[in-house]
């Protein structure tokens, strides 16, 4: 079993700044076995703490799954109006490495953004040698034409001002408005991009799925923790 110190997990889980810690547990927060912590300064067994007399959130590594609503950016910025982390736990930016989405979905766009603290996680899945699947369904501002199959498909499509052709995409017409769309890169607004280079407006972007891990009964603006992948 790893003894950690108590402040130094309750400020890395964003229970507390590394200060702020002392009079957090002063205040009666924090219980260890079953007892209220009297200091801040002590070894603790992580699975022995309590904070409000619940576990610990997440202590070896956050990842969670999230709808996320459109209107609302992927950014830590506060200057961008509405954020994604408006609609998430607060303690979760204050966690030290910081939640942060695992890639972006862009503001008009809805559906599964996957979400953590671990920095090898973010590069694993964005890696582009994983060519992980990223699924969406896109409306459209007219009737889709059956040749956009073969165009997605063929590794030839060019978006404005990048040097590299899309990886060959896979398009299926579900409605005469709507399709679905896999794609194995992480391009800049790829998806909206992609249908704007052959004259269709992408109208609602909506992500369905990211590799293994699908959105499923999430409802909008619904975050759950999942394992850490090994
Ligand atoms: N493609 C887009 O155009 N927008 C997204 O948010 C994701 C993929």
């Amino acid at each position: 079993m790893k003894l950690r110190r108590l402040d130094q997990v309750l400020s890395s889980l964003g229970y507390a700044s590394r200060r702020g810690a002392a009079s957090y547990v002063a205040e009666g927060h924090v219980k260890i076995a079953g007892e209220f912590a009297e200091r801040h300064d002590i070894r603790v067994d992580i699975r022995q703490v309590m904070v409000d007399d619940e576990p610990l959130q997440a202590p070896d590594g956050l990842f969670a799954l999230f709808h996320k609503p459109v209107g609302y950016t992927c950014t830590h910025s506060e200057e961008e109006g509405d954020t994604i982390y408006d609609l998430l736990p607060p303690r979760w930016p204050q966690r030290n490495p910081a939640v942060t989405s695992i890639g972006r979905l862009d503001k008009e766009s809805s559906g599964l953004l996957l979400l953590t603290d671990q920095g090898t996680l973010v590069q694993r899945y964005t890696s582009p040698k994983l060519k992980l699947e990223k699924v969406y369904e896109a409306k459209v501002d007219h009737d889709l034409d059956e040749s956009l199959v073969e165009i997605f498909a063929s590794g030839t499509l060019m978006l404005k001002s990048d040097e590299k052709p899309c990886l060959p995409a896979q398009l299926e017409i579900l409605e005469p408005r709507l399709a679905r769309v896999i794609i194995t890169e992480g391009r800049y607004h790829q998806v909206r991009r992609m249908f704007a280079s052959q004259g269709w407006q992408v109208d609602a972007l909506h992500r369905t799925r990211v590799g293994p891990h699908e959105l499923s009964h999430l409802a909008v603006g619904e975050w759950r923790l999942i394992e850490v992948p090994k």
